[in-house]
């Protein structure tokens, strides 16, 4: 089962640069409550910004697989279990446990056509940054879950195709 879980803005804008172009504390506690302690792949940019955040305490998850494409990257990570992975389309399609896909927008884009739940945060309003979300063709998914605050429309979508 392969969940994305993001958040972006009405123009589905995700990242700028390396950072998250708002700062949300809800939201950022109710990604953390669907994550911890769970098995997570997720690009080397966002990988190496969360080491950023959380310097020499250890991210919040269990396994972390990190994609990149560049095969002389190794990383040593003494307080993560991190396992390289340089093929994404081959791992994801042979994948059959529980997976969250934690981004960035490079990483999205690969892994949405395996996506069997969407997580999405719609965080309201415009913000400025340079890393989107790709189309969505929603016509494949089913809305099973939606909680409204004021900065953010929570929703679940279910590949229904
Ligand atoms: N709003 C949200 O919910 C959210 C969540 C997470 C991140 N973000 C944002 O997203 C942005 C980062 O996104 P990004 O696109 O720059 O980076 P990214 O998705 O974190 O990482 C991209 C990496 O994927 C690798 N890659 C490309 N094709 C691949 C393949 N076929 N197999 C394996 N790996 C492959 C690339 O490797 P090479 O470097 O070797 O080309 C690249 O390093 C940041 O702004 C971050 O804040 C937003």
């Amino acid at each position: 089962m392969i969940n994305l879980i993001w958040a972006m803005d009405k123009n589905q804008l995700v990242g700028k640069g390396d950072r998250i172009p708002w700062h949300i504390k809800e939201d950022l506690l109710y990604y953390k409550a669907k994550t911890k302690g769970k098995t997570v792949i997720m690009g080397d940019t966002t990988y190496f910004s969360l080491k950023g955040y959380y310097k020499d305490k250890p991210l919040p998850y269990g396994k972390i697989y990190v994609a990149t494409i560049d095969k002389g990257l190794i990383i040593d990570d003494k307080l993560n279990d991190v396992v390289m992975i340089y093929d994404i389309n081959s791992f994801l399609a042979s994948y059959t446990d529980e997976l969250w896909v934690c981004g960035g927008a490079t990483i999205y884009k690969l892994a949405l056509p395996y996506a069997d739940y969407l997580y999405i945060s719609y965080v309201k309003g415009e913000y400025e940054g340079d890393r989107y979300f790709p189309q969505i063709d929603f016509s494949k998914y089913e809305l099973i879950w939606e909680n409204d605050t004021d900065q953010v429309r929570y929703t679940t979508f279910k590949r229904v195709r």
